[in-house]
């Protein structure tokens, strides 16, 4: 998608052929500037401190993490290093699965491989392989999740179809497209007019910052809103569907998404709005059933919650906004039940929140997880 006009993807490969360009997330909207990875633990800090953030975009980081890693492993015995460095890479977040199914899918590929063998070009060769397909898998979602905008534009053709969304599951979340923004990016191209609540997120405001940012260069209409109001707004029939991303999706339809996704879906129930999951499978953990007892809920320094950080008008400045003294907690992520989502869009197309429906939907997938 576009910045300031010119087409970007959120990752791409340095032209020295040994390094990997990420764009920095904690800067934007502010500023546009890219970061470096070097070796394992660049990529394993980018993931950490959120220079790369989001589901899909943390599981193309790690295994481009996993091939700077195997640069530096000796030739004659890459095993241990192998072991070493996914296991790192794979403790750098714990909640998007898709992180794990990434490291994971490198593992069983190169594992199989004999001493001697081009591991840096199998694992180069993998990492571009998940990066297109995580790509190829935002744009299906968009095709199909657009359904739901059509009928939505079809039941009130005199204005704009009005989606609420939470936190960024946009093109910056993953390489391009996006997942949840992907229907709304297609929607335009076939004039189908949107206008976009965008949830501001707290603490790190990945909406305010990072949707209305990508959505604004992109030229759809939306509004910013403090995290509480999305209930109001659905009382007054001014929310016609909601669609959120997500990090992890339990067999049973379970969803985690960023913290206060559960609170929308209830509002969303109560008030008869329909709420969306938008997901590419790489996000699907079939091991797990009950998501809310089940699902790795990742919690993150106070500092994010005690501080808020904006721009000054000409540098970033962060600030405290509670008492000294006064403790903190933050957990990044909630579960949304899978009775509070009226469906999921994937990119195999639009499905139940149930398990038969997500068994039925993956039959046939080549390498679903
Ligand atoms: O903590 P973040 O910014 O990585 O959290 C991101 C989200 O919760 C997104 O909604 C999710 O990863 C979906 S990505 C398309």
């Amino acid at each position: 998608m576009k910045i300031h006009g010119e087409n970007l993807t959120t990752i791409w490969e340095g032209a020295d052929g040994a390094s990997v360009e990420v764009l920095d997330q904690r800067v934007l909207p502010h500023l546009v500037e890219s970061v470096t990875l070097r070796s394992v633990s660049d990529a394993h800090r980018a993931i950490v401190d959120m220079t790369v953030r989001g589901a899909p975009l943390i599981g193309v980081a790690a295994a481009y993490g996993l091939w700077l890693a195997s640069l530096c492993w000796p030739a004659r015995d890459f095993r241990p290093g192998l072991v070493r460095d996914a296991e790192y890479l794979k403790g750098s977040r714990p909640t998007a699965v898709n992180l794990a199914w990434a490291i994971d899918t490198l593992v069983a590929e190169v594992g199989a491989l004999p001493e001697g063998a081009d591991v840096p070009s199998a694992l180069l060769a993998g990492a571009r392989r998940i990066r297109e397909r995580e790509l190829a898998h935002c744009r299906a979602i968009g095709e199909h999740g657009v359904r739901l905008l059509e009928e939505a534009h079809r039941r009130a053709p005199g204005r704009p179809v009005r989606l609420l969304t939470h936190c960024n599951a946009g093109w910056l979340a993953c390489i391009d497209w996006g997942t949840a923004t992907a229907p709304i990016y297609v929607a335009q191209e076939r004039g189908i007019p949107v206008e976009v609540w965008v949830d501001e997120t707290r603490p790190r405001n990945q909406g305010a910052s990072l949707t209305a940012f990508e959505l604004g260069q992109q030229g759809i209409e939306h509004h910013v809103i403090v995290d509480n109001v999305g209930g109001h707004l659905m009382q007054h029939g001014l929310v016609d569907l909601c669609i959120t991303g997500a990090d992890r999706v339990t067999r049973r339809g379970d969803a985690a998404n960023k913290i206060g996704t559960y609170l929308k879906a209830l509002a969303a129930k109560d008030n008869h709005v329909p709420f969306y999951v938008a997901l590419p499978s790489s996000t699907l953990d079939l091991t797990l059933g009950d998501g809310v007892a089940e699902i790795p809920i990742e919690e993150r320094g106070p500092e994010e919650v005690t501080h808020i950080t904006g721009w000054d008008g000409s540098t970033l400045r962060t600030v405290r906004v509670t008492p000294e003294g006064s403790p903190a907690v933050n957990y990044g992520f909630d579960v949304t039940p899978a009775r509070l989502i009226t469906g999921l869009i994937t990119e195999r197309g639009l499905c139940a929140a149930e398990e038969a429906a997500i068994l039925r939907m993956l039959r046939g997938a080549p390498g679903a997880p």
